[in-house]
């Protein structure tokens, strides 16, 4: 497992197994972008409404790097009209295409299949290459899938070892699923943590590595978001050491349903 490492999804595509998150990317965003891809980064998660998606296009078109080589994950609302809102999110990247189209969260009612069934356009248009969830629960993911016949290839979701569900797990491994995993750090709530910092101290590792590393030896996809080049720089600097299968079982163990959110959207 590396940096360039990635994950299959069903659809025969494949996935980073790491990304750079970019809610509240707010401080000089188009340099951190840049850095980002310098330093091996390749996907990016961003949405609509997270306003950071004009400087995300500024550094990646500054970068250099070519656009195959780069993962880009964006998100429709769910009182958008997701076709548009797709071409809008595109011309704001100032991008042809995305990798993958997320339904932000689940409407108030029913699953989302009026605006499912428009990034099933969008990705047929060749709009984005592939098209997922967010915050859906099992229920929703099978609802959707039930009305429109085509699955999600992935769920984006709070995830950490402290906020986590094995009935999640378990569906998505069942259903080639993968787990994005955000606020993989507890929006650093639960760094100071004694039982992880002991786990961290053991490794020579930070607990906010540790908390990635857990999640990329689960096969879930952690989105760490970083405004500062020193945190940016460790939260990659993870594929240098494995988590033994002891201590992956005493951090899920931590497990308290922990959200920094409020709750955990999909339990
Ligand atoms: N789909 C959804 O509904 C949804 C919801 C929430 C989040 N997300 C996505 O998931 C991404 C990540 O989640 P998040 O931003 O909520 O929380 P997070 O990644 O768990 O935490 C971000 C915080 O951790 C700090 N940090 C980063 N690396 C660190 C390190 N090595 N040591 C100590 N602190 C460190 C950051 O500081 P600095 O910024 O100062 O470096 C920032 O304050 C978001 O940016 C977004 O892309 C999606």
């Amino acid at each position: 497992m590396n940096i360039n490492s990635k994950v299959s999804l069903h659809t025969g595509r494949q996935m980073p197994i790491i990304g750079l998150g970019t809610w509240k990317l707010k401080y000089d965003t188009a340099n951190i972008i840049y850095h980002a891809l310098k330093l091996g980064y390749s996907m990016f998660d961003t949405s609509g409404d997270y306003g950071t998606q004009p400087e995300i296009g500024e550094g990646i078109a500054r970068s250099g790097v070519k656009r195959g080589s780069i993962y880009l994950v964006t998100k429709v609302e769910e009182d958008d009209e997701a076709y548009s809102a797709t071409k809008k999110n595109l011309q704001e990247l100032d991008l042809d295409y995305a990798d993958l189209m997320l339904i932000h969260r689940p409407p108030e009612t029913g699953y989302g299949e009026k605006l499912w069934e428009q990034l099933i356009r969008a990705k047929e248009e060749g709009l984005t290459k592939d098209i997922g969830v967010s915050n859906y629960s099992v229920e929703q993911i099978e609802g959707l899938a039930e009305h429109t016949g085509v699955w999600p290839v992935v769920n984006q979701i709070e995830w950490t070892c402290f906020g986590h569900t094995q009935e999640m797990l378990d569906f998505c491994n069942d259903n080639d699923i993968i787990i994005q995993a955000y606020s993989p750090m507890t929006r650093t709530e639960r760094l100071d943590d004694e039982r992880l910092s002991a786990i961290a101290e053991r490794y020579g590792k930070s607990p906010a590595q540790i908390m990635i590393r857990w999640n990329l030896q689960l096969g879930t996809v952690p989105l760490p978001k970083a405004n500062n080049l020193e945190h940016l720089k460790e939260d990659i600097d993870v594929f240098d050491f494995e988590i033994s299968d002891e201590d992956m079982s005493a951090l899920s163990n931590l497990n308290e349903m922990y959200s920094a959110l409020g709750d955990l959207k999909y339990a």
